[in-house]
């Protein structure tokens, strides 16, 4: 199924063509009833599922060479890690809802990218390393991201681990060293001869109900755990709608501990600062609540000609 085939070099340089945001609650994968899940579900989350796929859309019309992926669910607490191996094959199950995720991926890695991401991270003065485990587990926030916007697995994909730095010393100082991250890569990409797709996975606000109803894709139970945190939300989406996107990366401590939000992974602030700082709308694809939190499907084209008001 994955095009695992060596790609052709390119003339140019490197070039980023896009980012987005893609939220990765397994409900997703689960209503989407692809053959690689084995649960099976009547459907639900439409108003995601269809973002979605109207920017996975897109992305098919634009030329690149690997999704490189910063996920929260690989996280790492001795540096930023990246994938070392071309080829994983195995299981995915959710920890938290085996019930509705037991993927069985196949999927290529692009390590020539890979290393070079490592190698730029390490040359900045960050602690990192190759994971070459041929029986590493790729995470689940990588695989729902990774098929969300591209189900037919045709392109490489370059996971990034999430350093657990707030953990040791705080939201600030997770934030500011996904920053340098970002720079770093950003380098790398643009030192290189791959067009690449970057993906930050996460929901925005992120608490959660404690107990599922008896039918999951039940959409009468779905909704947002409080009035702040769609509040919170908004506010952001409204931001990336304007560009101010160094707002948002400012507004990130706050957010983040406000609404127990996923960006603790740096992923977002990871994003931006590899996309420039984007001073220019987002292309908004959906929102919906999945099981209390808040996730928008958003992403940031900075080729003027092909970006567009979605919704
Ligand atoms: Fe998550």
């Amino acid at each position: 199924m994955m095009n695992k085939l060596p790609l052709p070099p390119h003339d140019s340089m490197g070039e980023i063509v896009a980012g987005c945001i893609a939220p990765h609650p397994p409900h997703v994968v689960y209503a989407d009833n692809p053959p690689q899940n084995e649960p099976h579900s009547e459907g639900g989350w439409e108003t995601l599922r269809w973002g979605y796929a109207k920017l996975a859309k897109k992305l098919k019309t634009l030329d690149y060479d690997a999704l490189v992926i910063f996920t929260p669910h690989w996280q790492t607490y001795i540096g930023t890690h990246f994938l070392g191996l071309p080829h994983f094959k195995s299981k995915s199950v959710d920890p938290v809802f085996p019930n509705l995720f037991q993927f069985n991926y196949d999927l290529g890695v692009d390590v020539e990218l890979s290393r070079a991401l490592h190698d730029a991270t390490k040359e900045a003065g960050m602690v990192t390393m190759m994971m070459e485990n041929q029986d590493f587990r790729i995470d689940y926030g990588t695989i729902v991201s990774a098929h969300m916007l591209n189900r037919d697995w045709d392109k490489p994909i370059v996971p990034i681990s999430s350093n657990r730095s707030r953990h040791y010393y705080s939201v600030e100082v997770m934030n500011e060293q996904a920053r340098a991250l970002g720079r770093a890569c950003r380098k790398a990409i643009l030192e290189s001869d791959k067009r690449v797709v970057l993906v930050s996975t996460h929901s925005l606000s992120h608490r959660h109900f404690t107990t599922e109803p008896p039918i999951p894709e039940d959409m009468s139970k779905q909704h947002i755990y409080n009035h702040s945190n769609y509040v919170w939300d908004m506010k952001l989406i409204e931001l990336m709608r304007e560009g101010k996107m160094r707002e948002v990366i400012d507004l990130m401590p706050e957010f983040t501990e406000q609404t127990m939000a996923e960006t603790d992974s740096g992923s977002i602030s990871w994003m931006m600062e590899a996309l420039g700082m984007p001073d220019y709308p987002a292309e908004i694809y959906g929102y919906q609540s999945v099981i209390g939190t808040g996730n928008v499907v958003a992403a940031w084209d900075p080729n003027p000609e092909t970006r567009e008001v979605v919704l």
